[in-house]
């Protein structure tokens, strides 16, 4: 299995202001995300709250290395982002599991393509599988699983290849709320004296709350950038189950959504105006 490679110095991720555009079908310029200054330490666990199209994929595919910032730098451990970030795991919306092979197969792809023999990378994924609850589905088809179960398989394929980094785009989006909030505390649970970073994507601020060390808020865009950064001071290990009745949960949410919703006003009244532009 491969270790993970050594730490260098420097935060985990380190957007420095960047800017991301794009080329639009009539020949502009779209400002997706302007100016962004981003820094996730190692082991911390950072949200990103924004929005509908203010820039949050945007940013996780600049850390990511799978888009290049316009203006501006991203670094990963002291060390210029150039191509994909190896430092880093990626954790769609929709599950990149792929329907032809079976839940094992699926999470030995990292190790089988870094070049680990298959009965290494299966006695490995083996582990995982039973780590995340599926011990007994490891031959099943991702279409035998339920959503649940598939999210499971997403998060042991993203473990197993021992990342310093996991970027995740609204993993859980598509769940039921009680499933979502099951997967939250086993995704805590798996962090928690992990010593990785995660930056996570979420629409949900109770979400974002309840598992961050810090939420970031975008602005509306065109040119988003971020507008408020809060530090989360509930104390770990945290009950996800409960914590919306915690106290401090109940302030630090009336604080950010208090910021929040001036900018999701701001996107839906461009919104509308586009609407009646357009009519
Ligand atoms: N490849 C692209 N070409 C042109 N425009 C793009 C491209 N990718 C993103 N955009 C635009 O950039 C803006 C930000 O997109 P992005 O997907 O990062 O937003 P988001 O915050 O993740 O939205 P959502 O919450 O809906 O997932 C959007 O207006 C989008 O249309
Ligand atoms: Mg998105």
């Amino acid at each position: 299995m491969p270790a993970a490679q050594p730490a260098t110095s420097g935060y985990a991720v380190e957007l420095t202001g960047c800017t991301k555009q794009f080329p639009t079908s009539g020949g502009e310029t779209y400002f997706a995300v302007r100016d962004i200054d981003l820094k996730v330490e190692p082991g911390r666990f950072v949200s990103i709250v924004g929005p509908t199209g203010s820039g949050k994929s945007t940013i996780l595919n600049m850390a990511a290395g799978l888009l290049t910032p316009s203006f501006g730098e991203v670094k990963s451990f002291g060390e210029p982002v150039a191509g994909v970030n190896r430092r880093a795991s990626y954790m769609f919306q929709q599950d990149a599991l792929l329907p032809w092979k079976t839940v094992i197969d699926n999470v030995s792809l990292g190790l089988t393509m870094a070049g680990v023999s298959k009965a290494e990378a299966h006695s490995e994924s083996r582990r995982w599988l039973e780590k995340v609850g599926l011990k007994n589905f490891a031959d099943r088809y991702p279409h035998q699983l339920s959503g649940g179960m598939r999210k499971r398989t997403a998060i042991a394929q993203a473990w197993i290849v021992n990342p310093d980094i996991l970027l995740m785009d609204e993993p859980f989006s598509a769940l039921d709320v009680q499933t979502r909030q099951i997967m939250e505390n086993e995704l805590l649970q798996l962090w928690q004296e992990s010593g990785k970073a995660v930056v996570f994507i979420t629409h949900d601020l109770d979400e974002a709350i309840a598992l961050s060390d810090e939420v970031v808020i975008l602005g509306a865009g065109p040119g988003s950038t971020v507008v408020g950064s809060y530090q989360i001071d509930i104390p770990r290990p945290r009950d996800l189950l409960d914590i919306r009745d915690d106290p401090r949960f109940v302030a630090l949410h009336r604080e950010i959504w208090g910021r929040l919703k001036v900018e999701v006003s701001k996107t839906y009244e461009n919104a509308m105006a586009e609407e009646g532009e357009a009519a």
